[in-house]
């Protein structure tokens, strides 16, 4: 598809996106009615066009006008198979006949734990919960009662979900403090300034960070960190083994967030990647094979608040309630157990998918330096951002300052037109489905629409 601007007027892109898409549109005024967003990324902040989507199978989305996109959202994460692949359907077909949740113990949530714990260096012990936010809160919780100290620490930018404690100086938009002793602040009305307070808030990669966790080690319980923070897709695999030293000399626990990372990074998620071992990880997204689920993993030392011995009067009391009436149901724990099983089965999976981004990101960027066009696509592995920037940032204050977010939202709708889905929060996730064909029309949906973009004076 290619716009017609024959003329001298620029483009309307969002105009364009809103004629194509008239069922959508009469569906996004009844959901303005009764939702309070029609995506997962909050607000109405996309007034005039919406896509609700139809249909999906494998690399590609269908919205309810006919339109189809290459999906490069791929749900933020967890489709690594891509959308309804056999392997995820056909487990989800035959736990639907077996019942869906007892609340009573079953073999899958045992095999899939089994799974974890083979995969995952940290991992001797598993407990399943229904999100990312889920498992960061236990996490959290589980690292104070292991240490009976309050406070933890996390970092600027640095996203655990949607919990109190992880809402505390997650967004970048407005840092406070100077970089080396960035201060704690609330991310959102609601948050107790009780819970801010046992907070600590660090920078990526920097040795304050370092001494800031010695000069608090007495009251730390655990420092908690994404391996590769989502808002600064670098590899700081330096500064994590820092931290891994501190925190060990420190007697405080290490925590990976690994909802993202985890059987994405490498099978072994960010620890095998890396070569570096936390003594706790949170899971989600990728192990649910695309069903809701969470899970915190650890060593058997960290995971002591949890592990019951045997005395129900006495574990009562003492251990700590990660329970959830769904947490391990039997349709999740079947179909993550035949996507973990797939994963481990086939690694290749990873070199495919890496390929893939790695020849996106060459193409593009070949392009754009052609065209002296400052966009770069920041990422590791099967996972990146396209960033207006004029040089690579130094640090996440640095990417958000020098970075164009009005130009990364108007490639948005430029690459929906040319179809391609590029996500409203931008990440971009390749997938074991995406073929060479896909990353063609990626390509060319980056070239076609940057090139629109600088004709409409966007550029
Ligand atoms: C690193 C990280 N931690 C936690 C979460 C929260 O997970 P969920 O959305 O399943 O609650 C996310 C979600 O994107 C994430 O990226």
């Amino acid at each position: 598809m290619t716009v017609d601007n024959s003329g001298t007027q620029p483009r309307d892109i969002e105009q364009l996106n809103f004629d194509r898409l008239p069922k959508s549109r009469a569906i996004l005024d009844r959901a303005k009615k009764v939702l309070l967003s029609p995506t997962v990324t909050g607000p109405f902040r996309a007034p005039k066009a919406v896509a609700f989507v139809k249909d999906a199978k494998g690399s590609k989305v269908w919205d309810e006008d006919g339109n189809e996109y290459v999906d490069i959202t791929m749900a933020y994460g967890p489709l690594i198979l891509g959308h309804s692949h056999p392997v995820a359907v056909d487990a989800i077909r035959d736990a639907c006949d077996k019942g869906t949740v007892y609340c009573i113990a079953h073999a899958p949530e045992v095999e899939m734990a089994e799974l974890m714990v083979d995969a995952i260096p940290c991992a001797e012990r598993v407990a399943f919960a229904n999100s990312g936010t889920e498992a960061t809160m236990h996490a959290l919780r589980i690292a104070r009662a292991c240490k009976g100290k309050e406070k933890i620490a996390k970092f600027e930018g640095g996203y655990h979900g949607v919990h109190d404690y992880a809402l505390v100086s997650s967004i970048l938009a407005d840092p406070t403090g100077p970089i080396e002793d960035p201060l704690s602040v609330p991310d959102n009305p609601g948050i107790p300034q009780g819970t801010v307070d046992q907070v600590l808030t660090l920078s990526f990669d920097t040795k304050e960070s370092l001494d800031k966790i010695r000069k608090h080690k007495d009251e730390l319980a655990a420092v908690i960190i994404e391996p590769v923070p989502s808002s600064y897709l670098v590899d700081m695999r330096e500064f994590l083994q820092e931290l891994r030293d501190v925190t060990r000399e420190c007697d405080i626990l290490l925590i990976f967030d690994e909802v993202i990372t985890g059987f994405r990074l490498a099978y072994g998620g960010a620890q095998e990647y890396f070569g570096i071992t936390p003594d706790m990880a949170t899971y989600g997204k990728v192990i649910g094979g695309g069903l809701p689920v969470g899970a915190v993993a650890g060593t058997q030392e960290a995971m002591k608040p949890l592990i019951t011995t045997g005395d129900a009067i006495q574990d009562f009391q003492e251990k700590l309630l990660t329970i959830g009436t769904f947490s391990g149901n039997p349709l999740t724990m079947t179909v993550g157990r035949a996507v973990l099983a797939h994963l481990r089965d086939n690694r290749q999976i990873y070199d495919h998918m890496r390929g893939l981004a790695d020849r996106i990101k060459a193409e593009v960027h070949n392009f754009a330096e052609a065209n002296q066009i400052d966009l770069r696509l920041i990422g590791l592995e099967s996972w990146f951002i396209p960033h207006f920037v004029p040089s690579d940032p130094k640090t996440p204050r640095d990417l958000r300052d020098i970075a164009d977010m009005m130009r990364q939202e108007i490639l948005c709708q430029y690459m929906r037109y040319h179809g391609v889905y590029l996500p409203d929060l931008h990440t971009v996730f390749m997938s074991a489905v995406h073929s060479e064909e896909d990353a063609d029309k990626i390509i060319d949906a980056f070239k076609k629409s940057l090139l629109e973009m600088r004709e409409d004076g966007h550029l």
